[in-house]
C-alpha cells in the first residue's frame, strides 16, 4: 500500500515538532517557533529560499543538532541525538572513494555492527531497483553523477530506515536524470513506506514528489504556508504538466512570492 494511505489512517502523527526555534552562535536566528505533525508513510517537501533553515530543520530532525527551543519527537520519543534507524541522503553523495558501490550502500550496516548476509541481499536488491546490479564491484570514480547518487539513495535506504531525511537529494543532477530519480523515489516509497522529509528549491519537484509542501519564508525560516498536493497515486510523469499540477505549482509560487497575481 503507499505510504499517504497508511498516513491518512494513523491517528497519532509519526513526528511532531513543536515550537522550535533555532538560534546559532552569534545571534543568527534559523528558525523561530516551528510547528508541524509528520503523518507516517508521508513525504513533505520543505521548499524555500537560500538561509530559510531548511537544512537547519532537517539536522535537527536527524539529532545531528538541537534546537534552542522548543523539541522534536519521532513516535513519541524526543530526538536528541543520531538515531540508528534514520536515512540521510544529502547534495552530495559523500561515497567513500575506496571501497566498491556493494561496500558504500552496506557502510550503514556495517557500523551499526549488523553486517549479516541478509543485509547483503538487501542491499543487491536496491542496488537491482536502481539499475546497479551490474556495478557493484565498481568504485565512486567509475561511475556517473546520477548512478553515485543512486548508490546514495541505496545507502540511505538499506537499514530500512523508518524516516528518510533527503537535503537537496538531486539537486546536482541534470534534468533527465533527475526526472528518472523522482520516479524511482515514487517506486521505493510504494515499496518501503518510510516517512520522507525532503529539502528542495524547486517548486515543480516539490509539487511532484509531495504529499504536502511546508512553504518557509525568508530568515528567520517560518512556515508561512503547508499546501497539500492531492495529485493521485501511483504518479506519472505525464502529472507533472497536469493543470492540476500547474495549480498546486502556481500556490507554492504565489506562497514564495514568486508568482504575483
Ligand atoms: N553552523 C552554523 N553556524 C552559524 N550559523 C549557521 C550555521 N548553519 C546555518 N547557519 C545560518 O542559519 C541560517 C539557515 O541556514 P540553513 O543552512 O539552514 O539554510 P537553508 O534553507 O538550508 O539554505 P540553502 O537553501 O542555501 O541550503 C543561515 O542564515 C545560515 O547562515
Ligand atoms: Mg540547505
Amino acid at each position: 500500500m503507499a505510504g499517504p494511505d497508511k498516513g491518512r489512517m494513523a491517528e497519532q502523527p509519526f513526528g511532531r515538532i513543536e515550537a522550535v526555534t533555532k538560534t546559532y552562535p552569534g545571534g543568527i536566528v534559523a528558525l523561530e517557533r516551528v510547528d508541524y505533525d509528520l503523518r507516517a508513510g508521508e513525504l513533505v517537501a520543505l521548499l524555500g529560499p537560500s538561509g530559510c533553515g531548511k537544512t537547519t530543520l532537517l539536522r535537527m530532525m536527524a539529532g545531528l543538532t538541537r534546537p534552542s527551543a522548543g523539541r522534536i519527537s519521532i513516535r513519541g520519543k524526543i530526538i536528541d541525538g543520531p538515531q540508528p534507524d534514520f536515512g540521510f541522503a544529502f547534495q552530495s553523495p559523500n561515497l567513500l572513494p575506496w571501497r566498491s558501490v556493494l561496500d558504500n550502500v552496506l557502510f550503514p550496516v556495517e557500523i551499526a555492527g549488523r553486517l549479516d548476509t541478509r543485509a547483503r541481499d538487501r542491499a543487491m536488491e536496491l542496488l537491482d531497483v536502481v539499475g546497479l546490479k551490474g556495478f557493484s564491484r565498481l568504485r565512486p570514480h567509475q561511475l556517473s553523477g546520477g548512478m553515485k547518487q543512486r548508490v546514495s539513495l541505496c545507502r540511505a535506504l538499506v537499514h530500512a530506515p523508518s524516516l528518510l531525511l533527503m537535503d537537496e537529494p538531486f539537486g546536482a543532477l541534470d534534468e533527465l536524470t533527475r526526472m528518472e530519480m523522482h520516479d524511482l523515489l515514487h517506486a521505493i516509497r510504494q515499496s518501503s513506506g518510510a516517512t520522507i522529509m525532503f529539502v528542495t528549491h524547486s517548486i515543480a519537484e516539490a509539487v511532484y514528489l509531495a504529499d504536502e509542501i511546508l512553504v518557509m519564508g525568508p530568515r528567520p525560516g517560518r512556515v508561512v504556508e503547508r499546501i497539500r498536493v492531492e495529485l493521485s497515486y501511483p504518479r506519472r510523469s505525464a502529472q507533472r504538466y497536469s493543470a492540476e499540477a500547474r495549480e498546486y505549482e502556481r500556490q507554492a509560487g504565489a506562497a514564495l512570492g514568486v508568482v504575483h497575481a
